[in-house]
């Protein structure tokens, strides 16, 4: 993991990837990648119109959540490593419980490899260990296969349905959660805003009103939503 002099992380290399935090200077690679419209078939989001438009875009997702508003918006730019291709972007809201919701995107010349796979999992143990996320959450279309059973590969557990708009049609998502680490026994180390790590709060019912990754109820996520 690299780091900056004040300590965010700048990149992380994984097998094959090399994973580095969204900045402006990706808008121009990562338009080519995202401008396919298919990517936006199962998510209520729109192609981006232009590279300047991506940039602004990503500009304010750099600057992270408002202050007050008690999240942490992560937004990461993946490509390939050893090579100058950008294949999609990740990203994490986490909020005050230590709740994260997460949300992927790869281009489609790229899918199939393993390499959501790849990136996600990096994701989740960066988020447990650096983010000490106690819960993580998703929500996908029900029609989006890709995107359950990429979930179900990274051991998240079908929680139920929920009623979402995606271009303006009624649809019906999946929500999903998993543990930091799916398949031990649960103890818990929730805290409330403010709690103690290790103190014996319960775990979230349902994901905190308003903030299912990927798919809030308006059509992003909360970070590209605030940043529109
Ligand atoms: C969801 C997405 C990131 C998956 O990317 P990917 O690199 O193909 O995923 P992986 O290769 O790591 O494979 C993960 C799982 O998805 C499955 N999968 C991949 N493409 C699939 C497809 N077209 N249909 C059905 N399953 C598919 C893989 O077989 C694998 O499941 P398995 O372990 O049961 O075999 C990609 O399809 C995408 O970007 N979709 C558009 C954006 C989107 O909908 N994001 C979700 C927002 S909630």
């Amino acid at each position: 993991m690299f780091r900056t002099a004040g300590g965010s992380v700048t990149h992380i290399i994984t097998r094959r990837l090399r994973i580095e935090a969204l900045r402006r200077e990706h808008a121009e690679p990562l338009f080519a990648a995202l401008a396919d419209p298919s990517i936006y078939a199962y998510i209520p989001e729109d192609p981006p119109e232009s590279a300047d438009a991506l940039a602004g875009r990503y500009a304010r997702l750099a600057e992270g959540a408002p202050a007050g508003s008690g999240q942490v918006w992560l937004n990461w730019a993946v490509r390939l490593r050893g090579s100058p291709a950008y294949i999609g972007t990740l990203q994490a809201t986490v909020l005050r419980d230590r709740t994260a919701s997460i949300a992927y995107v790869l281009a489609p010349l790229h899918r199939g490899h393993g390499y959501a796979t790849e990136a996600c999992r990096w994701l989740l143990g960066h988020l447990a260990i650096e983010r000490r996320v106690v819960e993580f959450q998703a929500t996908t279309d029900v029609r989006n296969e890709a995107s359950w059973r990429l979930l179900e590969r990274l051991r998240f557990v079908r929680m139920g349905e929920e009623l979402a708009r995606c271009h303006g049609q009624a649809v019906t998502d999946f929500r999903y959660r998993r543990d930091p680490r799916p398949g031990e026994p649960r103890h818990s180390t929730r805290t409330d805003a403010g709690g103690a790590p290790g103190s014996a709060a319960p775990m979230a019912k349902s994901p905190p009103v308003g903030q299912t990754t990927g798919r809030p109820a308006d059509g992003s996520s909360p970070a590209l939503r605030a940043a529109r």
